[in-house]
This record gives C-alpha cells, structure tokens and sequence, in this order.
C-alpha cells in the first residue's frame, strides 16, 4: 500500500532551508547595523547578540561601543561555553582584529575570564583571554545569539 500523503510532507521537508546551524533556533534575527559593521570588518554577525539598540563607530581610530539594551548571557558555539556580555561593550576595531575588549566575559574552568581580544582570518575567530587564546571556526558564529538573560524586553 503506498502512502500518497507522503509525498507533499516530503516536498515541504525539501523546500525548508538547511542552511540554519542551529534547529532550535529556526528564526535568526536579522543582522543590526552594528551587525552589518562587524562584517565590513571581517568578522561574522554572531559575535554579538540580536539585542543592539544602538553603537557608536569612530573610523578613524577604530573605537566602539555596543549598547545592548542590558546584560546578557548567551551560551557559545560549538563546545557551549557560558558567555555574558555587558550593557556595554567597547573596544577597538580595525580589519580582522578586535583590541582593548571590555564587556564579554565567558566562563571556563570554574571561572570567569574576559575576553580582551578577538582576531579575523576569515576561516577562524581566535579569541584572547590575556595571553592564552582559543580557535573557532568562523562559521560557528553565522547566526545572532539570542540573549538567556535579558533584562529589557526589545
Ligand atoms: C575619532 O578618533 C580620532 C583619532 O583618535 C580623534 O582625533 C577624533 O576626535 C575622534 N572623533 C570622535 C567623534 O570622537
């Protein structure tokens, strides 16, 4: 007995966009301005939560700050480090490399460790926490985490 129902549940089933990394989370938020600017600067769109309400950029030296609406906690692709980030985060910006990060605190080894800076080779994302420094593949990061503790609605 052949099951014709079949047939259009698969044919929805392929027409569903795959290219979503994480399942449980199948409405990305569409990138932000300051989303938009990360990208001109080499690096992916998931560095920084949906919730920006607003940035500042000086292109001339490159110094930032995020504002995030409140702190936020998010947990880190792939290996699901607990991530917060401040109502603000600065820093310094030029292509491929982020300096002076205040504001994005992860925890590892029962602790909790700032990340100081980030770099850009487009492949990968190598995050400074001081003079130890982790690698992650850049495609990890496609996606804008949503923040776990949000303390403002937006
Ligand atoms: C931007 O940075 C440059 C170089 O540090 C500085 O001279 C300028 O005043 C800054 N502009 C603003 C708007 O802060």
């Amino acid at each position: 007995m052949t099951k014709p129902f079949f047939l259009p549940l698969l044919s929805l089933l392929l027409a569903l966009p795959f290219s979503s990394q994480s399942p449980e989370n199948p409405n990305p938020n569409p990138p932000t301005a300051a989303h938009v600017e990360l990208t001109r600067y080499g690096f992916p769109i998931g560095l920084l939560p949906a919730s920006v309400r607003a940035y500042t950029l000086n292109e001339t030296s490159g110094d930032f700050s995020v504002d995030l609406g409140g702190s936020c906690r998010i947990t880190l692709p792939p290996d699901n480090y607990l991530a917060t980030y401040s109502k603000k985060v600065k820093g310094k910006i030029v292509q491929g490399r982020i300096a002076e990060l205040d504001g994005i605190r992860v925890r590892a080894l029962f602790k909790w460790w700032s990340i100081t800076g980030i770099k850009s080779s487009g492949e990968n994302l190598v995050f400074e926490v001081g003079v130890v420094t982790a690698k992650y593949p850049s495609k990890n990061f496609d996606e804008s985490p949503e923040c776990e503790g949000k303390h403002s609605s937006s």
